[in-house]
């Protein structure tokens, strides 16, 4: 047994992702189309131009992840589908084509947290050890997650304005890199010294782990505006992101007890931070789990990932579930 396929949609944002998983835990297929090219003069994502595009691309994505599988439409037997959070309309075109094609084939449906997947990309490649700390830092998203179970989900800390990858983006932007801004801070960053670029360090919130960005952001854009090397504040502001990140996970880990760190989300997949965080947790005895690279950022197999763990718990989604662009109180 353990050879249930799960199929995994994901159309939350500006990717169209569709991915195949076993479950005895095997990745067979994952597909993602990202419309980057499409948005890219906007300079950031334009939410009906995003869900149009999925609705052309959904099918053929579809069937794409399915080939790479090796897998024909009859093999699935469930469907995982991102509820929210994310853009309405975007939600909306997997969703729909989640329930139809679930219904038509008789299959069972889960509605997936977009935020928690991202967390559970981390289990693509390990097995979990609830309860797990996760920081997802990503576009939308900058959440310290105490992880119970796959729908037992625990908030510690969340932005109070902007998300990391989004400051990430606006100083990017205002350092005239283009869009993602995330990429091209880390490589310009590289040939940047962050002692040249004072930063202001953000203060903690008196009892809480939340996090801010948007002062980070601000502040970056000043500097630039005195004429500072654009390398040498992306150095800094990454260096004054990791600070912020480390200084709210290493009080989570000390207060919830955990072992290990899963950093994930499209942040996750700068290699500075990476680094950062596994030399900060090794010197304290701790661990780092990190997502594989290529599903750090939107993607359906960590949909597919969450979707398996919450059917295996007995989790089924009505056909009447609807997207939830902003899931709150948090549910999984
Ligand atoms: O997880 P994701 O693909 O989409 C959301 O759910 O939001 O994250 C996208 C975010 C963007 O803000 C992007 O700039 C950021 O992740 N990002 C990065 C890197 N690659 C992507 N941020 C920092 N360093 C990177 N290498
Ligand atoms: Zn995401």
């Amino acid at each position: 047994m353990n050879d249930l396929l799960c199929l995994g949609v994901e159309t939350s944002c500006d990717e169209t992702a569709a991915a195949v998983l076993r479950q005895d835990g095997r990745l067979l297929g994952s597909v993602v189309a990202s419309q980057i090219d499409l948005h890219e003069a906007f300079g950031g994502v334009v939410p009906e131009v995003a869900a149009r595009r999925h609705l052309e691309r959904i099918g053929p994505v579809v069937q794409e992840a399915l080939a790479e599988a090796g897998s024909r439409y009859r093999d699935l037997g469930l469907v995982a589908v991102t509820r929210g959070p994310g853009l309405a309309g975007a939600l909306m075109v997997g969703l729909s084509w989640a329930k139809a094609f679930a219904f038509a084939r008789d299959l069972p449906l889960v509605g997936v947290n977009h935020v928690v997947a991202h967390a559970h990309a981390a289990y693509l490649e390990a097995e979990p050890a609830y309860p797990d700390l996760a920081l997802v830092a990503s576009g939308g998203h900058t959440d310290l997650l105490l992880l119970e179970g796959p729908t037992k989900v625990q908030v510690l800390g969340r932005s109070r304005d902007d998300a990391a990858g989004e400051a990430f983006d606006k100083v990017a932007r205002t350092l005239g890199l283009g869009y993602p801004g995330g990429p091209a801070i880390e490589s310009l960053a590289r040939e940047g010294d962050p002692a040249k670029a004072p930063l202001p360090r953000v203060g903690m919130f008196p009892g809480s782990l939340d996090f801010s960005f948007s002062g980070l952001k601000t502040a970056a854009q000043s500097l630039r505006r005195q004429g500072l090397a654009a390398a040498d504040i992306a150095a800094a502001f990454q260096a004054a992101v990791f600070d912020q990140l480390w200084v709210r996970a290493s009080l989570a880990l000390r207060q919830t007890g955990c072992r290990r760190l899963i950093f994930s989300g499209g942040v996750s997949a700068n290699g500075y931070l990476r680094q950062r965080f596994a030399h900060a947790l090794a010197r304290e005895g701790l661990g780092l789990l990190v997502p594989p690279m290529r599903h750090t950022t939107d993607n359906a197999a960590m949909i597919a990932r969450l979707g398996l763990s919450m059917y295996e718990a007995g989790h089924r989604s009505p056909w009447d579930m609807g997207a939830e662009p902003v899931i709150h109180p948090f549910k999984p």
